[in-house]
C-alpha cells in the first residue's frame, strides 16, 4: 500500500519500493514534515522545533509551534516562516500578504487528480495520491496539498490548488509545487547550466547559508538552466551516498530555490517563482499549479538518474506510435532553406538505400519562408517549390519506401508574414514600444485563444489527409516582455504562464488530431528538454550543436534527469570526418539516444554509405538496450577534461553495453578502470564486438582503458551473457 493514514495519531506515510515519505500534524493543526529517505521500518522523525531567539510564534502556543524553525510541510509567506516560501497570497481588500491556513481534512485517492491545462504524469495500477486540505478562514481560501506516489519509481510528486471562497479577488504572487525540508547541512547542489549550442553543462557546487537558485525568466526552460536539479551529501558518488533528484512539469519560466538555514536544515522549493509570474484568482475560481517530482535514493547520484528514468519511461513519455525509433534523416544542416520537391525526393531515395527510416523535410517549405526573414505564421506550402501540392508530393516520397516528417514552428511569427500583417496584435510585446525581435521573428500570444484557433485551423487546412508520420516542433526565440493584448492590465503576469497553457493546448490538439504521428521537440536544440515537453514529445533534438566535442558535454550533462530515448542525436557535418575513424567516432557518440543523421548524404562516397548502412544495422542490435537500459555513469567528462564512459545494463543483467569515449580536450596519456558493478559475479560474458570472454568478477573488478591517443575516439563493448 503505498499510502497509509494513522488519522488518530495524525500521521501519514507515503511509500515507494525503495523510500519513505511521512508528515504529520502538529497539534492536529499545521503539517510537518517528519522524514524522507530510505525505506526503514520505523524512521526517526524530526520536525525541528527547536526555539532561536527571534522566531515569531502565536501566544496560544507559545514555542511549542515556531514555523520559522519548524520542517514545515508547505511554508506559507505572511505565516511567521521567515525563510523562502512556497506560496505569497495577497488579498486585495485589503492589501495585506499574511495567512494563516490550517488542517481540515484528508483522503486517500485511488490513482491520481488530473491538472486541467497542464501535463502531469500518468497514473498506473499502483499510483496513489494523499490529498490534505487547508483553509485559511481570514482569506476565505481552500489549499488542498496533492502527493502522488509512483511506488515502482522511488518518485513522489506534489502539486496545489488554490480556491478563493471568498467575495473578493486574491493575487498569487509566488507559487512554488513542490517544498522540501532535508535535516542536512552538508549537501551538495548539482544543476545545469548553458546557453544555444552548449545545454546542460554539469556544475557541482556545496549548498551554502543563504539562498541559490536555478531559473529561468526567458519563457522557456531554456538552454540555459534546466529544471532539473540535484542534491546529495558532500561525500555522494555515482554509486554511494543520499541523493535526492527534483524536476518540474512545465516548460516556461521556473525557480529551484535551495536555502540552508540557520538550525541546519535545507529547504527545497520548485515552482512557477514569483519573478514572472502572478494571477488574479478571482472570487470563487481554483487555480492549480503545475506538478513537480522528487526521488531519493540511499545508493548514490547514478541511481537518483535511474529513477527519473524510469518514471519518465513509464509516467511522462507518450507511447511510441512506431514499433522502432524511426532512423531520421534531417534536411537542415544539409540543405538549409534550399529546398525543394525534387531535392527531398532524391534525397529520401539516398536515406533508403543507406536502410534510414524517416525522411524530415526541416524549415524551408511553406510560405515566402526561404530564409529566417519572412513567412513564418503562414502554414501553406510554398507552390513553387512543391508544385503539385503537400499531400502529392508526401505520397511521392513515402512511395521511395520512407515515412515522412515535417518541420513546424507555431508559437512564432515574421513581421514580413501575411499573419503579422493581419494581426500585429497577436504578439507578446510591451505596449507603446517597438517589439523587439529575436532570430528576425516575434511571439505569438498563445494564451490568446484567437491566436489558437487561427493556429489549428491553419494547420488542419494544410496537413488534414496528408500521410505525415512525425512532426519536428521547433521554437526559436525567447520573450524579451510577455504583455498579452487579451488580459486585463491586473493580469499582465499571468501572460507568460497563459502562453504556455495555450502551448499544451495546442499539442494536446496535435496529438488528438494526428494520432499516428510522433512529434520530436525542439527548441533550437534543446532550449525546452523538460517534462513538460516530455509529455507530448516521443523525443527532443538535444541541442543544434552536433559536434562530438561538444555533443559528449551535453548528452552526459542531459543524463542526469533523462533517459537516453528522449535524446536525439544525429551524426553531422560529415564534410569534417577526413578520417573514417571520425565518422565511428560521431556514430559512437551519438548512440547515447535515438539516432539520426543530418548532411548531405548526395555528396558522400559509397564507401561512406556502405558504413551508414552498417551503422544503421549496428544500431538496431542496440536500441532495445540504449532505451530501455539502466544507465551507469562512470566517467564524467566534466571532470575528467572531456573523457567521457557509461554503460547500459539491461533489467535482467544479460547484456552490458559499455562506452568510453575520448574527446579531444584530454591530450596527456592516463589510464582508467571502467567498472561493471551491474555484471554478475558468477556469470561469464561474451563481447560481441571483440569475441572475448570475460568473467562477470573481472568486469566488476574493471577494464582498464588509456587516453593514448592524440584524437578523438570511440571504444566499445557489448556483454552478452552466456
Ligand atoms: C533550429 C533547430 O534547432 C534546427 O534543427 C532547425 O530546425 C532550425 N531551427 C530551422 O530553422
Amino acid at each position: 500500500m503505498a499510502i497509509s493514514m494513522d488519522r488518530k495519531n495524525g500521521y501519514f506515510y507515503l511509500r515507494t519500493k525503495n523510500t519513505v515519505y511521512v508528515l504529520g500534524l502538529h497539534e492536529g493543526k499545521y503539517p510537518v514534515h517528519l522524514y524522507y529517505g530510505k525505506r526503514v521500518k520505523s524512521p526517526v522523525l524530526s520536525s525541528h522545533t527547536q526555539a532561536l531567539s527571534f522566531a515569531p510564534y502565536y501566544a496560544a502556543h507559545g514555542y511549542d509551534f515556531l514555523p520559522d524553525v519548524t520542517s514545515v510541510e508547505f511554508p506559507l509567506f505572511g505565516s511567521g516562516d521567515m525563510r523562502a516560501t512556497a506560496l505569497k497570497l495577497r488579498r486585495l481588500a485589503s492589501g495585506a500578504a499574511a495567512t494563516h491556513f490550517t488542517y481540515r481534512s484528508a483522503r486517500k485517492l485511488a490513482g491520481r487528480c488530473e491538472i486541467q491545462g497542464l501535463p502531469f504524469a500518468s497514473a498506473d495500477e499502483n499510483t496513489q495520491t494523499l490529498e490534505l486540505c487547508l483553509e485559511d478562514e481570514v482569506l476565505c481560501c481552500r489549499l488542498y496539498l496533492y502527493y502522488t506516489v509512483f511506488p515502482e519509481s522511488d518518485v513522489i510528486s506534489r502539486h496545489f490548488v488554490l480556491e478563493n471562497r471568498s467575495e473578493g479577488d486574491v493575487s498569487i504572487e509566488k507559487c512554488m509545487s513542490l517544498a522540501l525540508d532535508i535535516p542536512r547541512d552538508d549537501l551538495d547542489m548539482i544543476s545545469f547550466w548553458g546557453g544555444h549550442k552548449c545545454e546542460r553543462n554539469y556544475q557541482r557546487t556545496p549548498v551554502m547559508h543563504g539562498n541559490q537558485r536555478v531559473q529561468s525568466r526567458r519563457g522557456a526552460s531554456s538552454h540555459h538552466y534546466n529544471p532539473c536539479l540535484l542534491l546529495c551529501e558532500r561525500k555522494a558518488t555515482e554509486e554511494h551516498g543520499e541523493a535526492y533528484g527534483f524536476n518540474f512539469i512545465y516548460s516556461g519560466n521556473f525557480l529551484d530555490e535551495v536555502e540552508l538555514s540557520l538550525n541546519g536544515t535545507t529547504r527545497v522549493l520548485v515552482g512557477l517563482g514569483a519573478e514572472n509570474f502572478t494571477y488574479l484568482l478571482k472570487a470563487g475560481e481554483r487555480f492549480s499549479s503545475p506538478e513537480a517530482v522528487m526521488t531519493y535514493s540511499a545508493k548514490g547520484v547514478g541511481q537518483v538518474s535511474r529513477n527519473m528514468h524510469d518514471f519518465v519511461r513509464s509516467h511522462i513519455l507518450p507511447r511510441d506510435v512506431f514499433p522502432q525509433r524511426p532512423v531520421v534523416l534531417n534536411s537542415w544542416e544539409a540543405f538549409h532553406f534550399d529546398i525543394d520537391a525534387k531535392l527531398m525526393v532524391d534525397f529520401a531515395k539516398e536515406a533508403v538505400a543507406c536502410g534510414m527510416d524517416m525522411l524530415v523535410m526541416d524549415d524551408g517549405w511553406f510560405g515566402a519562408r526561404t530564409s529566417d526573414a519572412a513567412g513564418l505564421g503562414d502554414w501553406f506550402e510554398n507552390k513553387s517549390r512543391f508544385p503539385s501540392g503537400l499531400a502529392a508530393f508526401v505520397e511521392e516520397v513515402r512511395q521511395t519506401g520512407i515515412k515522412f516528417g515535417i518541420w513546424i514552428e507555431p508559437e512564432m511569427v515574421n513581421p514580413d508574414s501575411a499573419l503579422y500583417r493581419a494581426h500585429p496584435e497577436w504578439v507578446l510585446a510591451a505596449p507603446d514600444y517597438e517589439p523587439m525581435l529575436s532570430r528576425k521573428q516575434l511571439v505569438l500570444d498563445m494564451g490568446n485563444p484567437a491566436v489558437r484557433d487561427y493556429l489549428k485551423d491553419a494547420f488542419a487546412k494544410t496537413f488534414d489527409g496528408v500521410a505525415i508520420d512525425y512532426f519536428k516542433w521547433d521554437m526559436n526565440r525567447n520573450f524579451d516582455y510577455a504583455y498579452s493584448t487579451a488580459l486585463s492590465p491586473q493580469q499582465q503576469g499571468e501572460a507568460a504562464y497563459r502562453y504556455m497553457l495555450g502551448v499544451y493546448d495546442l499539442f494536446t490538439c496535435f496529438c488528438q488530431r494526428y494520432p499516428n504521428a510522433m512529434i520530436e521537440n525542439c527548441s533550437g536544440g534543446g532550449g525546452r528538454f523538460d517534462l513538460g515537453m516530455m509529455k507530448y514529445s516521443t523525443q527532443i533534438w538535444t541541442s543544434d550543436q552536433t559536434r562530438p566535442k561538444n555533443r559528449v558535454y551535453i548528452q552526459y550533462g542531459s543524463s542526469f534527469g533523462y533517459p537516453a530515448s528522449v535524446m536525439s542525436c544525429h551524426v553531422a557535418k560529415l564534410a569534417e570526418c577526413k578520417n573514417p575513424r571520425w565518422l565511428d567516432y560521431r556514430f559512437r557518440v551519438a548512440l547515447q539516444g535515438a539516432l539520426g543523421y543530418e548532411f548531405n548524404i548526395m555528396q558522400a562516397s559509397d564507401t561512406v554509405k556502405d558504413a551508414l548502412r552498417r551503422q544503421v544495422e549496428e544500431y538496431r542490435g542496440y536500441e532495445r538496450l540504449i532505451f530501455e537500459g539502466d544507465l551507469y555513469r562512470l566517467l564524467n567528462p566534466f571532470e575528467t577534461n572531456g573523457v567521457s564512459a557509461y554503460y547500459y545494463a539491461s533489467k535482467d543483467q544479460n547484456e552490458l553495453l559499455l562506452s568510453f569515449l575520448q574527446n579531444e580536450g584530454e591530450k596527456k596519456p592516463r589510464s582508467f578502470r571502467l567498472k561493471l558493478t551491474r555484471a554478475e559475479k558468477n556469470a561469464s560474458y561474451l563481447d560481441r564486438l571483440s569475441g572475448k570472454t570475460y568473467t562477470g568478477e573481472e568486469l566488476r573488478r574493471g577494464l582498464t582503458v588509456c587516453t593514448d591517443k592524440e584524437e578523438q575516439y570511440g571504444i566499445m563493448w557489448h556483454f552478452v551473457k552466456q
